[in-house]
């Protein structure tokens, strides 16, 4: 192979049936089908979306959403087609906006459901496939490869890691999001200034803490390093340091507040997004950590002392946020 265009002619269009078999019914959530090997514990279904909209538009206000020399990589070359992947794209609203963003650049997004708009851009084809396995790609034809927020998708971060090195172009881009599991507080509200979350948001540290544990002991997804509070970074840059395949790894890290109590009027709002992205969260874990030994009881209680925090004095705790961590590397 040559190109990665040359096995899209190989795609077929999955059948209404094959649709619905990706997909199964537990409580009133839907999730991927037990036929499918992916780890992945979270519904993917139109609540769960709903969060990840909402986390893309606040990444996209951020301008969080596309970093490093994005425009670069992409910009027109003569005699060169340029391509994108999208590991575990969701509903492909990266995607969909990258593409109208670069029309002369073709777009693949790939998740394990077929979650995504069947009606895409003229240069964005989404295809069914779990990024645990290689994928059909050839060796250096990708200009860009994405992923954001797909730690869940995988036991191992490393294959991803792997499979970007591979089918990266040379001087192609890999670009990582994930959002920190846990709590911070943020050094701006000085009179909070290196307070422990176990102490002042038991409820949120106590929902990170069981994600943080039931992915490790019943997914069995390598946790080491990447959930924990410190270092400050993940341990991204250090598996992509590891291949020898990529030169120019740079972290970056952002903070979004849980509530609106942000003086500053945008994170003051994004703060507010997200508090709705939090509360849906622990929704979307909710059979997830039961599932991993939570009794009902106990989701309850934790579900009822994070929603008080998340809502406290209308405005949420003040100083409590979210991490966001990107990482962007070049292919040597
Ligand atoms: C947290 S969502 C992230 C979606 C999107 N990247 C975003 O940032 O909005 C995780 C997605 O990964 C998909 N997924 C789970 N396991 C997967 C796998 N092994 N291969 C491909 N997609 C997977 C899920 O269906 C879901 O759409």
């Amino acid at each position: 192979m040559s190109s990665s265009e040359d096995t899209l002619s190989d795609l077929q269009e999955l059948t209404r049936s094959e649709r619905r078999a990706g997909f199964v019914e537990r409580g009133n959530r839907l999730y991927q089908a037990p036929t499918i090997t992916s780890p992945y514990p979270l519904p993917v279904d139109t609540p769960e979306n709903e969060r990840l909209t909402i986390l893309h538009n606040v990444l996209t206000e951020l301008r969080a959403n596309t970093f490093g020399p994005v425009a670069d990589v992409l910009s027109p070359q003569e005699g060169q087609s340029k391509s994108v992947v999208d590991l575990a794209c969701g509903i492909g609203e990266w995607v969909m906006e990258m593409a109208r963003e670069y029309p002369h650049v073709t777009f693949h997004g790939l998740d394990v459901v077929s979650i995504a708009t069947r009606e895409p851009e003229a240069n964005v084809y989404f295809e069914i496939h779990d990024i645990g396995d290689q994928t059909r790609f050839s060796d250096a034809s990708v200009d860009l490869v994405h992923a954001r927020s797909v730690f869940m998708t995988v036991r191992d971060y490393n294959v991803v890691v792997q499979e970007a090195a591979r089918i990266l172009k040379p001087g192609g881009l890999f670009l990582s999001g994930e959002w920190g599991p846990f709590v911070s507080f943020t050094p701006d509200v000085p009179e909070i200034e290196g307070e422990n979350p176990d102490v002042h948001v038991p409820g949120l540290y106590r929902f990170y803490q069981a994600i943080r544990t039931a992915c490790k002991d019943k997914l069995g997804i390598v946790t080491e390093g990447i959930f924990t509070i410190k270092p400050v970074w993940s341990r991204i840059p250090e598996w992509l340091e590891s291949t020898g395949a990529f030169k120019d790894i740079t972290p970056h890290h952002l903070y979004v507040p849980i509530g609106d109590w942000s003086p500053d009027p945008t994170y003051n709002r994004l703060g507010n997004f997200n508090r709705t992205a939090m509360v849906k969260f622990i929704e979307s874990a909710r059979d997830f950590l039961l599932s991993s030994g939570m009794t009902e009881a106990e989701f309850e209680d934790m579900y009822t002392q994070a929603t008080v925090e998340i809502n406290h004095n209308r405005t949420g705790i003040p100083g409590v946020r979210s991490i966001y961590y990107m990482v962007e590397a070049r292919k040597t």
